[in-house]
């Protein structure tokens, strides 16, 4: 079992995991990810290994991202995908269209040895009954929420921190402001919750019905985080004091069947962060962050628009949502190293990947030549146990 065993929701992790463990392992894995022999040492961290992604809901960053995670290190990574049937969602060409119940799936796929079943679901709490199922009955296997309904996303609320952290060079001491859904959205749920670990201002902005769950507030409340509910009217009054600004889209699949959510949101008009919106409320370094997709809360860049590559914000420096994505790979990356291969240290790795994979030596320059990167850039001592021949650099020109 790995340095945790399931990632279900954000209370669960500590301030001192965070600082001492995780931090430091995604500064690690940035860097090897754009280092030369950073991909060969990468997948050798979880060869043999596989995840199995389940993925009831539609899902394009977060299921991309734990797909790519898996592949740099190594392991498998097999997607199942869900659609609505009747009037609930199963996995298409799976079992479950045979009514086969979810607890036998679970832990059908963990009998099977899957290493992690990274799990987005339509329903809160299936992530967890993933877990249950799994502990039960003794299993190793990992679960990991990629998003529960109305619930949790936890790995993108730890992708948003890392980004904030990346940005600013901290998170404490800064002002924050989510807004939008703060009732279905469930990065929000899982962002406050994070957020409240660190010292960080916490403003949450919301339309009357779409404000932050009374649980999450009294847990803030209880944690003694420093945070303020405010009306959107609101808003103008807090420009110019916010270090970054979090926007998430009106999540109207929750609402299907809300008709006093549908009528309001029927008059309702999101705040639409623009070119002169940015130019008004944002100060140079502030930086804007949002989970994606869009709807029209962030004008788009399209291409055959005019009005709309005039009036977007996407390239004014304070757009910090791709850079945002970007973070999603090294973060999945370190949770999977973290939960399925704790033990590997990194500069085993060196040291077996550069003995293995050395096959000569020049006689005049003392660089090596490996087999799979070709000859490096720095001298090493003569070693007898080495191929001795000229290397192309040293080799007389015709
Ligand atoms: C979010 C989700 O699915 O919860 N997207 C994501 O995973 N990055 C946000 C959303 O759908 O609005």
């Amino acid at each position: 079992m790995g340095e945790f065993k399931h990632i279900l929701r954000t209370q669960d992790f500590t301030r001192s995991w965070l600082e001492i463990k995780f931090f430091p392992q995604v500064d690690w894995m940035i860097k090897l990810i754009n280092e030369k022999e950073g991909p060969f040492l990468l997948r050798n961290i979880l060869p043999g290994k596989n995840v199995i992604l389940l993925f009831y809901e539609p899902s394009s960053r977060t299921r991309v991202r734990f797909q790519m995670a898996a592949h740099k290190l190594g392991a498998g990574a097999i997607v199942l995908e869900g659609a609505e049937i009747g009037k609930e969602r199963k996995l298409i060409y799976s079992s479950e269209m045979k009514e086969e119940i979810f607890e036998d799936t679970i832990r059908t796929f963990a009998q099977q040895g899957n290493d992690a079943i990274i799990i987005r679901h339509d329903q809160e709490g299936m992530a967890e009954k993933a877990a249950r199922v799994i502990d039960e009955f003794g299993y190793n296997t990992s679960v990991m929420n990629a998003g529960d309904g109305p619930g949790q996303h936890p790995t993108q609320a730890l992708i948003d921190v890392c980004s904030i952290r990346k940005h600013f060079g901290k998170v404490d001491g800064l002002v924050g402001l989510l807004l939008g859904d703060l009732r279905g959205g469930r990065v929000m749920h899982s962002l406050a919750y994070l957020l409240g670990k660190f010292k960080v201002k916490m403003y949450l902005v919301a339309p009357p019905f779409l404000k932050m769950p009374q649980n999450i507030i009294d847990y803030l409340k209880r944690h003694n985080v420093d945070f303020e509910e405010v009306l959107l009217e609101y808003l103008p009054q807090l420009k110019r004091t916010i270090d970054f600004w979090y926007y998430t889209r009106i999540q109207l699949e929750r609402y299907s069947e809300n008709e006093e959510v549908l009528a309001y949101l029927k008059e309702y008009k999101p705040i639409i962060f623009d070119r002169d919106f940015a130019q008004n409320y944002f100060r140079p370094s502030d930086k804007v962050y949002h989970p994606f997709p869009r709807g029209n809360e962030i004008t788009p860049w399209r291409v055959d628009n005019e009005f709309s590559c005039k009036n977007t914000m996407d390239k004014m420096p304070q757009a910090g949502y791709f850079e945002q994505i970007g973070m999603g790979v090294p973060v999945s990356m370190v949770l999977l190293k973290m939960a399925l291969a704790p033990h590997i240290e990194i500069n085993d790795l060196y040291d077996n990947y550069f003995t293995d994979s050395i096959i000569a030596q020049c006689v005049v320059c003392g660089r090596v030549e490996s087999k799979i990167m070709g000859w490096g850039e720095q001298a090493i001592k003569s070693n007898p146990l080495l191929a001795k021949i000229v290397c192309p650099n040293c080799r007389p020109k015709q």
